[in-house]
């Protein structure tokens, strides 16, 4: 019966998945607010009606701990069970830092201990712990309550209020408030409990039923960001940069964000429902207060709702604060709070406290911040020996050409088909020897199939995720039946890493990476198209608590397993569809199944923002939309704005039409070719702001407000974005538009990047929108490092010379840096590598050394030189420029070329300076 009713399913589903069906967002498959009983009845509580008091407050290893217990018998527990008191232990760490853990008290007995997301906090982190010593206590009004104080940094401290129980963060001399948890009590947490006679802890949903064999075990607060214009961040949601409000005075029906990582079929623009990817942490900014960050570390679904103003009129609390204020509701299904509190001030604080938790970007290899070409599916080799000839006869460059599925023995991964790709090795070879590099696809889910060697060796030794009944469970993906190994367990993180030696991975050669999708896990037949949340994983962790993460760890292990294949020394590229905190530090990311339509491209920009806000600088969206066909004018518009993102590849569906940039006539293969290239000279820029996200968190693409943050029209812009702090993009999101308003910020003027034509700051200027470009501007100020030569692909770039292009700004003055290595290994972390800062003033450009000079470190060496300079809005006019050490003479020349062959004038080229990029020189312009 069952067997009948699955092959039934899955009649079904290879129905919904067919390439005849239209596609539409299929609502009914997921759950709301209101079939979610957590959430239902989390958003019905009423302010206030936390009862919690901190008691025996005390300081202990450097922690504050305390008790909590309500002060009242709670109505809403109407059993007689007596109430446990909840251990809470506050800690403050250095940078600004102040965490936040509650949990059932462990000495306690408990059905189950609760989970806490391990391999999530980075190593060095607790080294960073200032160890308490005392708590300072204050009196609260007239009453005789009283609040304990720890101090955070000289300007903030931390404090918890015991009666009624709040915990926040405020600014020492002023008092002001910062960040606040519970001033709305609505802190709720459930502790488990043993199951009584007529409990009813299953639930259902569709045909699915879930056990809770631990019945409810949710968690639920409120947290106030103060002096706060908007809150963004808790990505991944398609939705605008700036959160809007889900619930208040005027919002009817709005769902709250979700965080609950899915396989979301054909998702739609402008929603809070959760897709592929969840992560708790949230950025407040505003104008009174600037920037201050809250991280729930919880991998179980999240839902959170923004609070409109008025939200809590007549809840009759009000807050000690006049300060303008954003409240929020956080509610999670299991877990422990563990929260962390960022001070900022400034928007890149936030980001460096977060990533000082979570770790560093890792660093790419060159080619895989250059362009790559998807599609489901080259076919075989001929295909892709002639998309590959291709981009060379139209003179595009590319870096990479993917396979996905189709490419596989029936869908087991790590296998080739060997009649569409009997000779893979030398495929990858051909590619290779034109500096290009191959990608291939790696699921999650395995094919149950005896002969498969992988599904034998992980189904022998116990290597799956279990149903609840403890056998391995088994759901139907892309291969029909399938298990999924237990990636929270490191030995099978480390067996799976195996998998990709160049031995075990047969057909593999050193320039193939990995590609992970489907890794939320995707289940066709699952609960909501994932795995059941009663299924369970090493430990005993049952699915639910860990969900959000288990794409993490596959990411992980696969990026873990590429190290390994390289000996260590070969930086490993994987790119995941399923993300959490913490995954900035394995890879690349992109924002999943979107379509060709206008509305995707538009919310590309905020998905892809909101995500470097929060660690993760490497993402990008599909260029040209994966499903449907994009008329030719938004898939150059597409190319136009995907150059910019950090990850740049052209992917589409099966049952698309083909849409390499060659297709669609001379002239709009011209302007792919031209959006390409600009890309390419812009790799410079690029790479230098991979490393500097890699050292700082900093993303490579930033909201405006990043970078103006005390420009509140740039608040909620999220049509435009940064490029470092030197490039504004702006994006066009129309069909046919004749013009586009640009708003630049600040006071200083902006360089159009292709023309060089000033325009002022602090204004919106409306243009011509042309076909040919987005507008993009060059920030006065700035030097921008660029390398003009068009090449085959990255690796042919190696030797070519540089550009700096100069934008002056109203004191004729500017900065730059680049940052080179060589591309492809870790011998970059030991010194090997160059880094140089260009200051130009009074006249002046020099060259700097950035580089920590310290004894034992590896050798870069680059002969490259720079071929030219290019000077924008520099006052005088002068003739000669002259060149220390050396006392030579180059010449200076007027309206010369700018990008790609444009003429302009009002341009100062320097030509031949005859100077390599990694020595210390002057340039005095006379
Ligand atoms: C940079 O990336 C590498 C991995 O590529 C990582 O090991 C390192 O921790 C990151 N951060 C710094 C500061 O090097
Ligand atoms: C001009 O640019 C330099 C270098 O970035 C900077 O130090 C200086 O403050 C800028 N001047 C103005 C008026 O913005």
């Amino acid at each position: 019966m069952r067997t009948l009713s699955l092959f039934l399913l899955s009649l079904l589903l290879l129905l919904l998945f067919s390439p005849s069906t239209v596609h539409s967002w299929k609502k009914d498959e997921f759950r709301n607010c209101n079939q979610t009983p957590f959430c239902k009845r989390a958003r019905g509580r009423k302010p206030g009606s936390c009862s919690l008091v901190a008691t025996d407050v005390s300081v202990s290893d450097g922690d504050l701990v305390a008790k909590l217990v309500p002060k009242e018998p709670d109505p809403d527990h109407d059993d007689q069970e007596p109430v446990k008191p909840l251990a809470l232990t506050l800690s403050v760490y250095g940078d600004g830092i102040m965490r936040l853990k509650i949990d059932e008290d462990q000495s306690l007995e408990s059905p189950k201990r609760r989970f806490q997301v391990p391999d999530v906090i980075v190593d060095g982190f607790e080294s960073k712990k200032l160890w308490l010593q005392r708590l300072s206590t204050e009196k609260v009004g007239s009453d005789e309550h009283f609040s304990s104080i720890v101090y955070l940094s000289d300007d903030y401290e931390g404090v918890v209020r015991h009666d009624p129980f709040e915990v926040y963060v405020r600014e020492r001399l002023s008092g002001d408030r910062v960040l606040s948890m519970n001033s709305h009590g609505l802190l709720d947490f459930e502790q488990l409990r043993t199951k009584k006679e007529g409990d009813e802890w299953e639930e259902r949903f569709k045909s699915h039923t879930d056990s809770r064999p631990y019945g409810p075990q949710s968690i639920s607060f409120d947290v106030s960001f103060y002096g706060a214009d908007f809150v963004y961040g808790i990505p991944e949601h398609a939705t605008s940069l700036a959160l809007k409000p889900t619930r208040g005075p005027g919002i009817d029906h709005s769902e709250p964000y979700r965080l609950f990582n899915l396989d979301v079929f054909e998702y739609i623009p402008e929603s809070p429902f959760g897709i592929y990817g969840s992560i708790p942490f949230m950025i407040s900014h505003g104008k009174a207060r600037g920037t201050s960050g809250f991280f729930w570390l919880n991998a179980a679904e999240m839902q959170i709702d923004v609070l409109g103003e008025g939200w809590d009129a007549d809840s009759g609390i009000l807050l000690p604060s006049s300060q303008k204020r954003v409240d929020t509701f956080w509610m999670s299904e299991a877990g422990i709070v563990d929260a962390f509190f960022f001070i900022g001030p400034g928007p890149k604080d936030v980001v460096k406290q977060y990533i000082s938790v979570t770790g560093p970007p890792a660093m790419p290899q060159l080619f895989a911040t250059a362009y790559h070409q998807c599609r489901w599916n080259y076919r075989d080799e001929e295909d892709v020996e002639n998309v590959d000839s291709k981009f060379d006869e139209h003179d595009i460059p590319y870096d990479v050409l993917w396979l996905d599925i189709e490419h596989t023995d029936g869908k087991r991964y790590f296998t080739w088909d060997r009649v569409l790709f009997p000779h893979p090795e030398e495929m990858q070879r051909k590619l290779a020897a034109k500096g290009r590099h191959m990608v291939t696809i790696v699921d999650p889910h395995i094919k149950r199939d005896e002969s498969y060697h992988i599904h034998k060796e992980a189904s022998m030794k116990g290597y799956y995720v279990k149903d609840a009944s403890g056998n391995d469970y088994d759901g139907w993906c892309w291969p029909g039946s399938s298990s999924y190994t237990d990636m929270l367990n490191p030995e099978i993180r480390s067996w799976w890493g195996d998998k990709f030696s160049f031995e075990n991975y047969v057909g593999s050669t050193p320039s193939l990476y990995i590609w992970n999708d489907m890794n939320e896990p995707s289940v066709f037949n699952g609960p909501e198209l994932t795995m059941p949340r009663d299924a369970l994983h090493y430990g005993g962790v049952e699915h639910r608590e860990l969900h959000n993460a288990y794409g993490y760890y596959f990411h992980m292990a696969t990026s873990d397993g590429l190290i390994k294949r390289g000996n260590g020394n070969d930086r490993p590229f994987v790119l995941s569809r399923a993300l959490f905190a913490g995954s900035q530090r394995y890879g690349a990311v992109w924002t999943g199944d979107n379509s060709a339509d206008w509305d995707h491209l538009r919310v590309s920009v905020p998905m892809v923002l909101t995500l470097g806000l929060t660690g993760i600088s490497f993402s990008g969206a599909d260029v040209g939309g994966f499903f449907g066909n994009p008329e030719p004018e938004l898939l150059v518009r597409w190319y136009q704005i995907g150059a910019y993102y950090p990850f740049f590849r052209g992917h589409a569906h099966h049952d698309t039409k083909r849409r390499e940039p060659w297709l669609f006539g001379e002239r709009n293969t011209e302007l792919m070719r031209d959006a390409i290239r600009t890309r390419y000279m812009l790799l410079p820029l690029f790479y230098t702001l991979f490393r500097e996200a890699n050292v700082t968190g900093v993303p490579v693409v930033r909201p405006l407000w990043m970078e103006f943050p005390f420009d509140e029209a740039t608040f909620d812009k999220d049509e435009a974005f940064m490029v470092g702090n030197s490039l504004l993009v702006q994006g066009i999101f129309t069909e046919r538009a004749k013009h586009v308003s640009v708003y630049l910020p600040g006071k200083e003027s902006w360089y159009d990047l292709r023309t060089g034509t000033a325009y002022l700051g602090g204004k919106t200027h409306k243009l011509d929108a042309p076909e040919d470009h987005v507008p993009a501007f060059q920030r006065a100020g700035t030097i921008l490092p660029r390398r003009d030569r068009i090449r085959r692909s990255t690796t042919q770039m190696v030797n070519d010379p540089y550009t700096l292009v100069i934008a002056l700004n109203s004191s004729q003055a500017a900065e730059g840096e680049l940052y080179i290595d060589d591309g492809k290994s870790f011998e970059f972390k030991h010194g090997a590598y160059i880094h140089r800062r260009f200051v130009f003033k009074e006249g002046k450009l020099t060259s700097l050394n950035m580089a920590a000079a310290t004894s034992g470190n590896l050798p870069f060496k680059s002969e490259c030189i720079i071929e030219r300079i290019i000077l924008l809005g520099h006052a005088g006019g002068p003739k000669n420029a002259l060149i220390e050490p050396g006392n030579l003479k180059a010449q200076i020349e007027f309206g010369p070329l700018l990008l790609q062959g444009r003429r302009s004038s009002g341009v100062l080229t320097i030509r031949k300076p005859g100077i390599r990029i990694a020595d210390d020189w002057t340039i005095k312009v006379l």
